[in-house]
């Protein structure tokens, strides 16, 4: 063992290189694995340098030793010192970089590019039934998959019907079938209720038409009945001349031709003068200035029967239209097969 106070002298200045030195790997300490790296070689318990330090200690006594462990220990404490706060300023550090790359500006306005917008069907048949629901009719759904009496029989169509061939029906297993029309709902709400009603009932249908320009093998239909007693064919023109108006504008104009369907009677097609040239002719209308709109007529006394009504005590239009066709008749669409093409190109047109 020395006591030689230059031994001590060394031991208190190796203390101050070991710092120096210290100082100067601390500089470039960037993250949390280099700060521990660090510490184990200055502090660790195996190769820390300030340990040695304290290991040399034992070679030394009297001043020497007290003198090179104060020295030791300044090190110690002041290397520490400095550890504990570039952890600090590193985790700090850390967490602002977090919250900046998780900030939320809650005042910031939606990306409007990614706002969805209604089909246009959707919005057509919106208005659709804005317009009866003002009128005080509820809005009703049914089964898409129907059996051959609601879709045809209960309907007052003949066996031998040609609505009722492969050729324009697609069938299901045994009896059932994929609904033509959403007339079969009429006979399944009025099996329920009992009058007077008023419902109108949008849904898809289906039927087994080649795609092209005007016809698609799905397409939606938005029907209307009304019974009550002392309903006359006037209540269902006027209404349905309201009808009209409300949705292609009040200067627009309704004709009535004869028509046929099975489960009305009388039966009418319904014209409106087009809302694209206001009945001058165009392209929408194809120079002839009207629109076909919708059928419609007066229930078929029939049908009350099949329902369990008395058709001497109660009266009752009906009509039907197909949604997909007025829609492209106000947006002047020229082939409705855009519809269910899904191209955003075609959609974001009528995002409002
Ligand atoms: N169901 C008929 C069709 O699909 C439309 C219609 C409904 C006609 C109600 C008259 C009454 O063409």
């Amino acid at each position: 063992m020395s006591s030689d106070p230059n031994d001590s002298a060394a031991n208190a200045g190796d203390a101050d290189g070991i710092v120096a030195r210290f100082e100067a790997d601390a500089l470039g300490i960037a993250d949390l694995d280099a700060l521990e790296e660090l510490r184990a070689s200055y502090l660790g318990r195996k190769r820390g340098a300030v340990t040695a330090l304290f290991q040399a200690l034992r070679e030394l006594d009297g001043d020497a030793k007290r003198a090179a462990g104060a020295a030791a220990n300044r090190a110690r404490q002041q290397i520490g010192a400095r550890l504990e706060q570039i952890e600090t300023e590193l985790r700090s550090a850390a967490t602002a970089s977090r919250e900046q790359a998780e900030l939320v500006d809650v005042t910031l306005p939606a990306i409007p590019d990614n706002l969805g917008g209604l089909h246009p069907i959707t919005q057509t048949l919106q208005e659709i039934q804005n317009v009866f629901v003002s009128m005080g009719y509820g809005v009703v759904d049914g089964p898409e998959v129907e059996t051959d009496w609601y879709n045809f029989g209960a309907l007052n169509f003949p066996e031998e019907h040609p609505a009722r061939d492969e050729q324009d029906t697609m069938r299901l297993a045994g009896d059932l079938l994929l609904r033509t029309h959403t007339s079969p709902v009429q006979i399944r709400y009025m099996e329920q209720h009992q009058p007077p009603l008023a419902i109108i009932v949008p849904g898809r249908v289906y039927r087994r038409d080649t795609p092209d320009a005007t016809h698609n093998p799905m397409f939606v239909q938005c029907e209307g009945l009304l019974v009550d007693t002392d309903i006359t064919l006037a209540d269902l023109k006027g209404t349905l001349d309201h009808f009209a108006k409300a949705l292609f504008g009040p200067g627009t104009k309704t004709r009535f031709r004869p028509g046929y369907f099975p489960f009305t009677e009388p039966s009418a097609e319904v014209d409106a003068t087009c809302p694209a040239c206001h009945g001058d002719g165009c392209r929408v209308c194809k120079g002839s200035g009207w629109v076909e709109l919708l059928g419609c007529g007066m229930v078929h006394p029939a049908l009350f029967e099949n329902v369990g009504y008395d058709p001497t005590k109660v009266q009752g239009f009906a009509f039907g239209m197909g949604v997909d066709r007025i829609a492209a008749v106000r947006y002047g669409l020229r082939d409705i097969r855009a519809y269910y093409d899904n191209d955003l190109r075609f959609l974001r047109q009528f995002t409002s």
